[in-house]
């Protein structure tokens, strides 16, 4: 490998397209998204979201083009995207439940530790690890079975697992789906301040999540982008009302029946978005 360095580069997705025996998952979706930002991906359940992420790891066959810089991701084996610096998370979180919380991370850095040594202190524990567990909080939890973490802690332990392989680009899954009130709000926390220098995607239903924290927005459809732009512009786009709302009528029935109302119904309130103005992104 030559080893390029990402620090800068993009992730450029155009005009991807994801088939399974005809049936068109994704057809011809372009986003890109940038190191510095907390980039959302969001639809109703069938969307396609997942599936960007699959093309996009290799896990499902795609035309298209998905670049990271100069780099093509597109027909390249899962383990070469992964050396390219391409992370992602799964919507149910895939730790090792028996093993320690160091002890997943060894593994996800390539490392094999003996059961003893992880009732020894942070000596030993190799600095990307150790800073991967300050910036996930998860310090006090090194020797922790990753099987009696919180709902929350497990996500961050995967958000950990790919700091420490290095990962210039994280795709998260439903990254909330399940956490408390002060869980999201640590990991929206945790996602700015991962963002800072990386690239970030996250695919969410929680629609108070993506206001809170998404610097811009691809909204996806039935495999297409509906909307994208900042949360003000999207949430104000009348397509999208009627996909989380129905307004539409039938068509959009399937769309609505797996948005939870609730989320809907804060699309739809947000005067920050009749008024067209930038969204708190947090501290
Ligand atoms: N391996 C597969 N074989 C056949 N169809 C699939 C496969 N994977 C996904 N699909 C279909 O492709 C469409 C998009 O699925 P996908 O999982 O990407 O949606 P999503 O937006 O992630 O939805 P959710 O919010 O429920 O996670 C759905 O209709 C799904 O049934
Ligand atoms: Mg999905």
């Amino acid at each position: 490998m030559t080893g390029p360095t990402f620090s800068g580069d993009s992730l450029v997705v155009t005009d991807l397209h994801v088939e399974f025996s005809g049936f068109v998952a994704v057809g011809g979706v372009s986003f890109d998204a940038h190191p510095g930002e907390v980039r959302f991906l969001i639809g109703p359940n069938g969307a396609g979201k997942t599936t960007c992420i699959d093309a996009i790891t290799g896990l499902s066959a795609a035309t298209g083009s998905a670049r990271l810089g100069e780099q093509e991701l597109l027909g390249r084996p899962v383990h070469k995207i992964v050396r390219l610096g391409v992370g992602r998370t799964f919507q149910t979180a895939s730790v090792f439940n028996e093993l320690s919380v160091l002890q997943n991370l060894d593994i996800a850095a390539g490392r094999h530790r003996h059961w003893a040594s992880l009732l020894r202190t942070r000596r030993g524990v190799a600095p990307s690890i150790v800073q991967a567990l300050e910036e996930t909080g998860l310090a006090g939890e090194l020797a922790t079975p990753a099987g009696i973490l919180s709902h929350g802690q497990k996500q961050w332990l995967e958000i950990a697992m790919l700091l420490v392989q290095d990962a210039r680009v994280l795709l998260l899954d439903e990254p909330v789906a399940g956490m408390s009130h002060d869980e999201r709000t640590a990991t929206g926390e945790l996602l700015q301040r991962v963002a800072a220098k990386r690239i970030v995607l996250v695919v969410e239903h929680d629609m108070d999540f993506m206001r809170r924290y998404a610097t811009r927005v691809t909204v996806l459809h039935q495999g297409k982008v509906l909307s994208h732009g900042t949360v003000a512009e999207v949430q104000a786009d009348p397509k999208v009302q009627e996909v989380y709302l129905g307004t539409a009528g039938a068509a959009t029935t399937a769309a609505m029946s797996v948005v939870p109302e609730a989320a809907a119904a804060e699309l739809a309130s947000s005067p920050q978005a009749a008024a067209g103005t930038q969204q708190e992104k947090g501290d």
